[in-house]
């Protein structure tokens, strides 16, 4: 800890929580006023915390129980989260959202299941390219509406930093909102809605970290961050950001993920070998998913005792004849049933799934009789997302039944 700095702000801060901000980073926009950004970086570094220290430590422990395979997880919510969302009624219906689905994984994984939610503070989009052409015209891309808007003019696609302060206020309306609901902080942690996000605009998060009181600092944003399959370089600035904090912590890896590089990251996120500490998010995509056992085994060789969650959304997305990006609910399935027999044949633990998913009536991905068309019924900000009936069949799918940790359960349910 220092002792005292200039601003006063710092006071307790690690001053390696702030070099990350001078470590490469992929992903970062550049903002329009580079003054304004240090002015509201300020400001979310005067902001009060979000989430409570307690509160980060009891989902570890949470997390401790599903890799002793006393729970499980389900992950769910948009794939860019809307501020104009953070209305009662939109979280009451999210919400409700997670309590079907984790009641259909209840049943199959024969065991409770925490509810996790994308959402207070899931608004910043990694993207594939920083630039796109929208007839003739060359546009940096949409970053997620902390960063910029949607709509393909210059002045939308322009990086205000003003936005992450609106989204900030509005990740607080979403978290009184499930207060309000009794699904916030004091609520009976299997019935509560943990809050989780990509931790990855780096002028949004690093003013939100916090010390804990006791040496060591935490996200006071969200419970649970995530790397995104973009941002998981190990001399990163996200990898270096989420090793030093006391959240438990999660990084997506894609199919072209190497044994080594899976190696690097567990001694970086979880170097004390912390049950609950960190969890790994395969998002393969269906053809490639016989490419996880092997990484699967490298891990338990290294001694991580890592949670494996299932994102079988972001490895399976495609276009359409019409250019329409969807994915093909028969894909997701298949995925799903790749990843259980690839963890468990690896010997790892089967933790959950990761989705992205809206209770609203949409029709963004394939199957279960929807056919996604441009229109009114897709409104995703970015990737497609299952609509109830859709996530529902995901939900179905899992079963955990044949889990090492829990023999009983192996043996009714093979
Ligand atoms: C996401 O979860 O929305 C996302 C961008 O995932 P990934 O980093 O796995 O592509
Ligand atoms: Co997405």
């Amino acid at each position: 800890m220092t002792q005292s700095s200039p601003r006063g702000l710092h006071t307790t801060r690690d001053p390696e929580i702030d070099h990350v901000m001078r470590l490469p980073a992929e992903q970062q926009p550049k903002w329009h006023d580079p003054a304004r950004a240090a002015a509201v970086r300020a400001a979310l570094e005067a902001e009060p915390a979000q989430v409570a220290v307690g509160e980060v430590r009891e989902l570890t422990a949470l997390l401790a129980r599903v890799a002793a395979g006393e729970l499980c997880v389900l992950q769910a919510g948009d794939c860019a989260e809307d501020p104009a969302d953070a209305t009662p009624a939109a979280v009451a219906l999210k919400a409700e959202m997670l309590d079907v689905l984790g009641g259909i994984m209840r049943v199959g994984a024969d065991r409770p299941v925490l509810r996790v939610g994308r959402l207070a503070g899931q608004f910043a989009k990694p993207r594939s390219q920083p630039y796109e052409a929208v007839d003739g015209v060359r546009l940096p891309v949409f970053r997620g509406l902390i960063v910029n808007g949607p709509e393909a003019t210059r002045s939308a696609r322009r990086a205000d930093p003003d936005r992450m302060l609106a989204c900030h206020t509005a990740a607080g309306r979403t978290r009184s909102a499930l207060e309000e609901l009794g699904r916030g902080p004091g609520a009976d942690p299997l019935k509560r809605v943990w809050t989780s996000h990509e931790a990855l605009l780096l002028d949004y998060e690093v003013p939100l970290v916090r010390p804990t009181g006791t040496g060591g600092h935490y996200l006071t944003s969200t419970h649970w961050p995530w790397i995104g399959e973009r941002t998981r370089q190990p001399a990163g600035a996200h990898v270096r950001l989420l090793a030093r904090l006391e959240n438990p912590v999660a990084c997506k890896v894609g199919p072209d993920t190497t044994a080594s590089q899976v190696r690097e990251l567990c001694a970086l996120l979880d170097p004390h070998r912390v049950p609950g500490r960190l969890t790994l998010i395969p998002r393969f995509g269906t053809a490639r998913i016989g490419r996880l056992q092997p990484l699967v085994e490298e891990v338990g060789r290294a001694g991580h005792p890592v949670l494996w969650m299932c994102d079988p959304m972001h490895g399976n997305t495609v276009k359409d004849a019409c250019g329409l990006k969807i994915r093909r609910l028969e894909d997701i399935m298949t995925e799903v049933r790749g990843f259980l027999s690839a963890v468990r044949r690896g010997g790892g633990v089967c933790a959950g799934v990761h989705l992205e998913a809206s209770p609203q009536n949409i029709a963004e991905c394939a199957g279960a009789g929807t056919v996604p068309v441009r229109g009114p019924g897709y409104r995703t900000l970015c990737d497609p997302r299952l609509n109830m009936r859709q996530a529902v069949a995901v939900a179905a799918h899992w079963q955990q039944g044949l889990s090492p940790a829990r023999p009983a359960v192996r043996a009714a349910n093979p």
